[in-house]
């Protein structure tokens, strides 16, 4: 029987990834909207990782035999400034890494191994997530405008 600390936590990891999927989703729709191609396509790659994430935590609670539940998961932040859309997108994969360690923490504690191999991996995507933003945040700053214009 599944341990209620980790599906707690599992559904607590699907509400995050299902907000950043539709933040990612939003960001892309913009930037493409403006002809921003590099982050346009930066934000599709995101939102499609976020996606397999989502994916993997509804298999994981399935196998345990646990009902998927939608946490209410917040109003994404629609915002139109390239610099505030990576800020929040930095933000949201801060706080997901931090969820994640948490849950690592409870499925170690429950002794459910499978659940936190499951989310170790998630951690480390959201770590290259952080760090791709972070690269894109520093050209952006530094090249402005055009370097949101090529395809990268
Ligand atoms: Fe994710
Ligand atoms: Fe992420």
């Amino acid at each position: 029987m599944a341990d209620a600390k980790v599906v707690e936590y599992l559904h607590q990891a699907l509400a995050a990834e299902i907000h950043a999927i539709a933040q990612y989703m939003d960001h892309h729709a913009r930037c493409a909207d403006k002809g921003y191609t590099r982050l346009a396509d930066e934000f599709e790659k995101e939102a499609k990782e976020e996606m397999v994430h989502a994916e993997k935590l509804m298999e994981r609670l399935l196998f345990l035999e646990a009902p998927i539940t939608y946490l209410k998961h917040g109003t994404p932040a629609t915002l139109t400034d390239v610099e505030a859309m990576l800020k929040a997108d930095l933000e949201l994969e801060t706080l997901a890494v931090q969820r994640l360690a948490a849950g690592i923490k409870a499925c170690e504690a429950a002794g459910d191994y499978g659940s936190r191999h499951l989310l170790e991996g998630l951690l480390i995507d959201e770590e290259r997530h952080w760090d791709e933003l972070r690269r894109h945040l520093d050209l952006y700053k530094t090249h402005g405008v055009q370097y949101l214009l090529i395809r990268g």
